[in-house]
C-alpha cells in the first residue's frame, strides 16, 4: 500500500500537489471563489468581528500561518489557541465572531472539547476537517473539508498542506467579500494558487541534496528554526516535523525574539534554519542570521529565488519558486519536511510510528 515509497510519510508528501488541487480546484468556479458548504451569506462574512482558530499540534500551525493572511488580506483580526488551553480559560466569545475549529482527524479529543464548548457560548463553528463524517465534522455548524485522502504516517504532511489550502480560499473569499482585494489581485492570486502544486512538486526534486544535507546533522543535540512573521508558523511546523520523528531537540523562535535568551543556547556548530521568504523583513532576518552565526552557528537559509544576497549570511541555501507572498508557507514546507524525514531515516528512527505518538488524539 506504499505504493513503492519507503515510508507512507514520504508518499504523503509525494501526494501534497495533489491534495492541494483536490482541496482548492473544486471551489474555484469561472474565476470566482465558490465555497458553498460554508452556509454564510455575504452579509453574514462581512459581520464577521472576530475569527478565533483552535487545533492542536501542526492543525495549530496552519491556523497561525492562516492569522497572517486573515488579519493582512482580509483585515479581520484573528486569535488563535491550542485545543487544550482553550477549552479551559474561559474565552470570551463575543457576538460576530467566528470560531473555527482545524483538525485532520476531526476526533481530536481537546478540538472536539474546544468545539463543544464555542457552541456552548453561542459562537458559529466552521470544521476544517480531513476525515468524512468525523466527529468534529458532524458537529460543526459548517463544515470545510480539506481533500487530503487518507493520511497513514504519524506525522502529517498532505492533510497539513492541504489545510494551509483551504485557509488561503477562506482568507481570500472573505477578503473579497468585504471589498479588501481588488478582481485584479483576486484572479493574481488564484492563479498563484494554481501553481502552487507544481512548484511543490518540483522542490520534492531536491529529496537527494536534502537527504545529503540532512545526514551532517544524524547527531545533532539542538536544531533551531527561526523566522518572522508568516514564517515564524512555518519555523514552528518545521522544527515539529523534526523533533516528533527524529526525537532530535529543536525549537522554533521568532527571530527578534533571539536575543532575548535563547541566543546562549548556540554553540560551535549548531544548526539554524532560518526562513525568510517576506521581502520586507529580508534585512531584518540577515542581521539575525548574522547574529547566529557570529556565535559558531551553521545557517542553513530556505528563502526565494532571486534572494542571493542572503548567501552572504548562510552557509547553505535552499531557494524556492516565487508565489504570492501569503502562500509561501506551502512551498517553505517541502524541503522542512524532508529534511526532519531524511534525519529521522538516518537515525533508523520509525519514520511512520514514532514513539509514543499516536495518529489520533482522542485522551485529553
Ligand atoms: C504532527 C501531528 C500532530 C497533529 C495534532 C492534531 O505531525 O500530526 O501535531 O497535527 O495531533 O491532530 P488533528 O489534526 O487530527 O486534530
Amino acid at each position: 500500500e506504499k505504493g513503492g515509497y519507503e515510508h507512507f510519510m514520504l508518499k504523503e508528501m509525494y501526494e501534497q500537489p495533489k491534495a492541494i488541487t483536490d482541496t482548492v480546484a473544486p471551489r474555484i468556479k469561472e474565476e470566482q471563489i465558490v465555497i458553498e458548504e460554508l452556509g454564510m451569506s455575504d452579509e453574514e462574512i462581512k459581520s464577521i468581528q472576530k475569527i478565533m482558530i483552535v487545533a492542536c499540534g501542526s492543525a495549530y500551525h496552519a491556523g497561525v500561518t492562516s492569522k497572517y493572511i486573515f488579519e493582512g488580506l482580509a483585515r479581520i483580526p484573528v486569535e488563535v489557541d491550542v485545543a487544550s488551553e482553550f477549552r479551559y480559560r474561559d474565552p470570551i466569545l463575543g457576538d460576530g465572531t467566528l470560531v473555527l475549529i482545524i483538525s485532520q482527524s476531526g476526533e481530536t479529543a481537546d478540538s472536539l472539547a474546544a468545539l463543544r464548548e464555542a457552541k456552548r457560548k453561542g459562537s458559529k463553528v466552521l470544521g476544517i476537517v480531513n476525515v468524512v463524517g468525523s466527529s468534529i465534522a458532524r458537529e460543526a455548524d459548517n463544515v470545510m473539508y480539506t481533500w487530503a485522502g487518507p493520511e497513514i504516517a504519524v506525522a502529517t504532511t498532505k492533510a497539513y498542506s492541504s489545510q494551509l489550502a483551504a485557509l488561503y480560499l477562506l482568507a481570500m473569499k472573505f477578503a473579497g467579500v468585504r471589498g479588501k482585494i481588488t478582481p485584479e489581485l483576486q484572479r493574481e492570486m488564484l492563479s498563484d494558487l494554481r501553481k502552487l502544486p507544481k512548484q511543490v512538486e518540483v522542490l520534492l526534486k531536491q529529496q537527494e541534496k536534502v537527504q545529503k544535507f540532512a545526514n551532517r546533522y544524524l547527531a545533532a543535540k539542538d536544531i533551531f528554526f527561526i523566522g518572522r512573521g508568516i514564517d515564524y508558523a512555518i519555523s514552528m511546523e518545521g522544527s515539529l516535523k523534526l523533533k516528533e520523528i527524529s526525537y532530535i531537540h529543536s525549537e522554533a523562535y521568532a527571530a527578534g525574539e533571539l536575543k532575548h535568551g535563547t541566543i546562549s543556547l548556540i554553540e560551535e556548530g549548531t544548526l539554524v534554519a532560518a526562513v525568510l521568504t517576506q521581502e520586507d523583513l529580508y534585512k531584518k532576518m540577515i542581521s539575525n542570521m548574522v547574529e547566529v552565526r557570529t556565535r559558531g552557528a551553521f545557517v542553513l537559509a530556505i528563502t526565494n529565488e532571486g534572494n542571493t544576497e542572503v548567501e552572504r549570511a548562510a552557509d547553505y541555501v535552499l531557494y524556492i519558486p516565487k508565489t504570492n507572498k501569503y502562500f509561501t508557507n506551502s512551498l517553505a514546507i517541502i524541503p522542512l519536511q524532508l529534511f526532519g524525514y531524511y534525519v529521522s531515516v538516518g537515525r533508523g528512527c520509525d519514520v511512520d510510528k514514532p514513539r509514543n505518538l499516536a495518529k489520533s488524539v482522542t485522551v485529553e
